[in-house]
């Protein structure tokens, strides 16, 4: 015990979570007791949350009380804007801009009780996305509303009206599907930050950082590129061909823990079809589908062993692009729902904590001897 190396931990469990469950063989998704498919498409966003902190869903007055707590916690001061409209003149890449962001909105915030910043995080994130963004497009930023819910607020700040209710059912099965997925990177970082007894504003700046990483959080926007390269005209086959013979992966396709088609991936398609259905455009969504099903097929082929399906990211970006959100921020709107699973896991390793300090094997040199600069 302990002499054996595990690389990335794989198949190593360090925590015992109520919060999600994967079953990758199945392509089963659990998240706070409900299946995927039950939750993601019934529950606003302050639902999954007050879930996800509460292991049960609000009563209708605790509802009200949850969404008028988080929805006063959405302000940021000047000095929060200051550095958002700095890191946009500098052109900083939004997820650099959000861990900025975050971790100066916690100034003269009430952070002594993890939480209240637990849900002063939840809620600042989108104020702090939208801020940027509008000074990244040269234009004033647009003050949350408290009378909007959690996915309209965002979506008001980010375009200045409000949206229509098919755009925030859309975003809010986004956020839903996406808001814990066991013990992924970042859900990691954030619980080996807290196990030190650090504080949870520190965990989700620490998380923001780790969920940047192309392996984590980035493939929704490449998704996209294809999947308008294709609605512009490219033959599917022909496309999908190219790419093999580039030696590329195809993205959105394939799962490290998955070997079925991403639960996910059923639940954003679902809520992509009646978004676009709804707002009279089906012809994106038709290409899309067709897509899926072709590039399918030729994975099956060019794989042959391993079935690689489609994963999160491929309705992502189709329904994140329906309902409006820019392909620069199909990232930190990730960060904007996963906070929510990185503040229940903060509070649950809180609840029962021990400090995560693994081991590592030494591989270098013993016993060297010292020799004094001159002479080296
Ligand atoms: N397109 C083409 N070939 C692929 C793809 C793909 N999307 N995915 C895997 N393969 C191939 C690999 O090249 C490999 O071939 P080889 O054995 O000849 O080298 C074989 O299938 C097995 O692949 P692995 O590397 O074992 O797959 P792994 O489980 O490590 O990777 C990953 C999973 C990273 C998601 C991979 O499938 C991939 O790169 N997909 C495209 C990018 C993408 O969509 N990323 C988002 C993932 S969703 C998420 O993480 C939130």
């Amino acid at each position: 015990m302990g002499d054996e190396l595990n690389r990335g931990l794989e198949g190593i469990a360090v925590a015992e979570t109520r919060l999600s469950y994967i079953d990758g063989e199945e392509g089963e998704l659990i998240i706070g007791g409900f299946p995927l498919a039950e939750l993601a498409g019934n529950a606003t966003y302050e639902e999954s949350v007050f879930l996800l902190l509460n292991d049960r869903l609000p009563t209708a007055t605790e509802l009200d009380e949850f969404r008028a707590d988080l929805a006063a916690r959405r302000e940021i001061g000047s000095e929060v804007r200051d550095v958002l409209r700095r890191a946009a003149e500098a052109d900083e890449p939004p997820m650099d801009a959000l861990r900025m962001g975050v971790a100066a909105a916690s100034l003269g915030t009430d952070v002594d009780s993890n939480e209240s910043a637990a849900k002063r995080a939840v809620a600042v994130f989108p104020t702090v996305v939208a801020t940027y963004w509008r000074y990244r497009q040269g234009e004033e930023p647009v003050s949350p509303r408290e009378d909007l819910s959690h996915a309209a607020n965002y979506l008001y700040m980010l375009n200045g009206e409000e949206p229509t209710d098919a755009a925030v059912r859309g975003l809010e099965t986004y956020l839903n599907t996406v808001v814990d997925h066991g013990l992924n990177a970042s859900t990691f970082t954030a619980r080996v930050v807290v196990s030190t007894e650090s504080d949870v504003v520190s965990a989700a700046t620490a998380a923001v950082g780790t969920l940047k990483g192309p392996l984590h959080g980035g493939a929704p926007g490449p998704v996209l590129d294809m999947l308008r390269e294709v609605a512009d005209g490219d033959d599917p086959r022909a496309y999908v061909q190219a790419k093999f013979d580039a030696g590329e992966r195809l993205m959105g396709f394939g799962h490290r823990v998955y070997r079925v088609r991403d639960p996910r991936a059923a639940v954003l398609s679902a809520a992509a079809e009646s978004f676009y259905e709804e707002s009279g455009d089906t012809e994106f969504f038709d290409t899309v589908q067709e897509f899926e099903d072709v590039a399918v097929e030729m994975l099956a082929d060019h794989k042959p062993g391993r079935r690689l399906e489609t994963n999160v990211e491929f309705y992502t970006a189709a329904l994140l692009h329906g309902v409006g959100i820019p392909k620069d921020l199909f990232t930190t709107t990730f960060a904007i729902s996963r906070v929510g699973g990185w503040m229940a896991h903060c509070l649950e390793q809180l609840a029962d904590n021990r400090i995560i300090r693994p081991r590592s094997h030494y591989v270098g040199e013993k016993g060297r001897t010292w020799t004094p600069a001159e002479e080296r």
